[in-house]
């Protein structure tokens, strides 16, 4: 049992995070999103009711939860409150559980249409992103000509700033991708939602969590995207411009990486990945379709069809070994249902040799070849299963072969999207 939790992805994103957050938050004191912004859309179910939280961390729902927005994050003030706006008329009244680090990038609209104009050039090489402007907002952030939310508070000139800025970002946009200019007017509605709206949220985020940790509260940190989307440690460049894995989170927040005790890996009892990229273990046939199917694989920021493939071992341990896993979450099991048989990639082959460790580049990547391990399906349901005893005896063997091959313990098994359809292995971890 620890204070403090790490959730994030263990693959391409979308592997569940959401639910495990909303799930674990009930003793939690503070619920942490670190990095990325609106590119997320994390699903919560609770009684049969969808809520898709885009920028707001899933643990906001739970009466005592505060939601912090951490330094690391790119937030856009519009998406913001749509979200805020859209929680109110489902009945949940969030507005003063959110705060807003001062240190956090704003995102704006000139970010979004760089984003929508690259993609366009790129056609066929483009990488797929989501289009909410994430990339070009970091990279004005790393460029030192981005803006924090605190300079919206404290810069008198932020407005002479900020139109130097679009005029750049303008220039680029009408002269080198021929895409219309973004006008001074869209930014300043960004400015006045915060001015307006958003003002009382933002504050310095880093102390409140120095204070925090100093007495011993308990802080749940929640990833976006996945370790496989890492800006450095992922399948660059079909990459997020963050860090999504662990190591993030003291970067992100400012904290020390000694403030952090267990780190959970959400994990889908296979692969999905949106967007272009190398993806060894994908399959483009009847057996992919019915993962997508079953498994209502399309995405839940853009809608787009998520490409599905079997579980990728050798993914699967570099990052373990890359966020130090205490634990896995695996969800989706009954996704599997009915499956004649089930496949793990064990390793690859790539030029005639056979690796265990992923290839750090695309195009190396791209040529491995699957070497898989092939266990029996099971016919019946685990639809909403929650007792070990009562799974198929040939889903708890893929239960055990996945959490031996990996080597880091199975703490739960999530067989449905309702917080109820939870099978919990080992509880005390999870515990705040
Ligand atoms: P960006 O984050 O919008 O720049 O997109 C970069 C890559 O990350 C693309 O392949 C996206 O599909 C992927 N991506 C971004 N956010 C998510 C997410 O929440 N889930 C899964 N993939 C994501």
């Amino acid at each position: 049992m620890n204070k403090r939790m790490v959730v994030l992805g263990s693959q391409w994103g979308d592997e569940g995070k959401g639910k495990l957050v909303d799930l674990i938050a009930n003793k939690v004191k503070y619920v942490v999103r670190f990095q990325g912004g609106h590119n997320a859309g994390h699903t919560l179910v609770i009684r049969g009711d969808k809520t898709v939280l885009h920028l707001i961390p899933s643990g906001i729902l739970h009466d005592q939860v505060m939601a912090i927005l951490a330094p690391g994050m790119v937030i856009s003030p519009s998406a913001l409150v749509k979200e805020l706006d859209q929680l109110k008329q489902k009945g949940f009244e969030v507005e003063n559980k959110l705060l807003i680090s001062d240190q956090a990038t704003l995102l704006l609209p000139y970010h979004v249409a760089l984003d929508k104009a690259r993609e366009k050039e790129k056609a066929s090489q483009k990488i797929g992103t989501t289009q909410r402007g994430i990339g070009p907002a970091y990279e004005d952030k790393i460029a030192r000509r981005g803006f924090k939310f605190g300079a919206v508070l404290y810069n008198q000139d932020i407005e002479t700033d900020l139109k130097e800025v679009l005029d750049y970002h303008n220039f680029v946009l009408q002269n080198y991708y021929q895409a219309p200019a973004v006008s001074f007017d869209e930014i300043k509605q960004e400015l006045d939602l915060i001015r307006n709206r958003l003002h009382s949220k933002i504050t310095d985020t880093t102390s409140l969590l120095h204070q925090a940790i100093e007495e011993n509260a308990a802080i749940l940190f929640e990833g976006a995207q996945g370790t496989l989307l890492d800006i450095d440690h992922g399948t660059y460049p079909f990459v997020t411009s963050s860090h999504t894995i662990a190591g993030g989170v003291a970067v992100s927040c400012g904290i020390s990486p000694n403030a952090i005790g267990e780190i959970i890996a959400v994990t889908k009892a296979y692969s999905t990945r949106v967007g272009s990229g190398p993806f060894p273990t994908e399959l483009i046939d009847e057996t992919g379709q019915f993962i997508q199917k079953q498994g209502n694989e399309f995405g839940a920021t853009t809608g787009r069809p998520r490409r599905c493939g079997w579980f990728d071992m050798v993914m699967a341990k570099y990052s373990a070994k890359v966020n130090g896993f205490t634990g896995i979450a695996l969800t989706k099991l009954d996704v599997l249902d009915g499956l004649p048989e089930i496949k793990i990639c064990v390793a690859y082959q790539y030029k005639g040799e056979k690796r265990l460790t992923p290839p750090n580049h695309a195009v190396p990547l791209e040529q491995c070849e699957p070497i898989y391990e092939t266990l029996p399906g099971w016919q019946q349901s685990t639809k909403g299963i929650v007792e070990w005893e009562q799974l198929p005896e040939n889903a708890q063997k893929y239960i055990k072969r996945l959490e031996t091959l990996v080597g880091v313990k199975i703490v739960l098994v999530s067989t449905g999207p309702d917080r109820e359809d939870t099978l919990w292995l080992d509880k005390t971890i999870c515990q705040m």
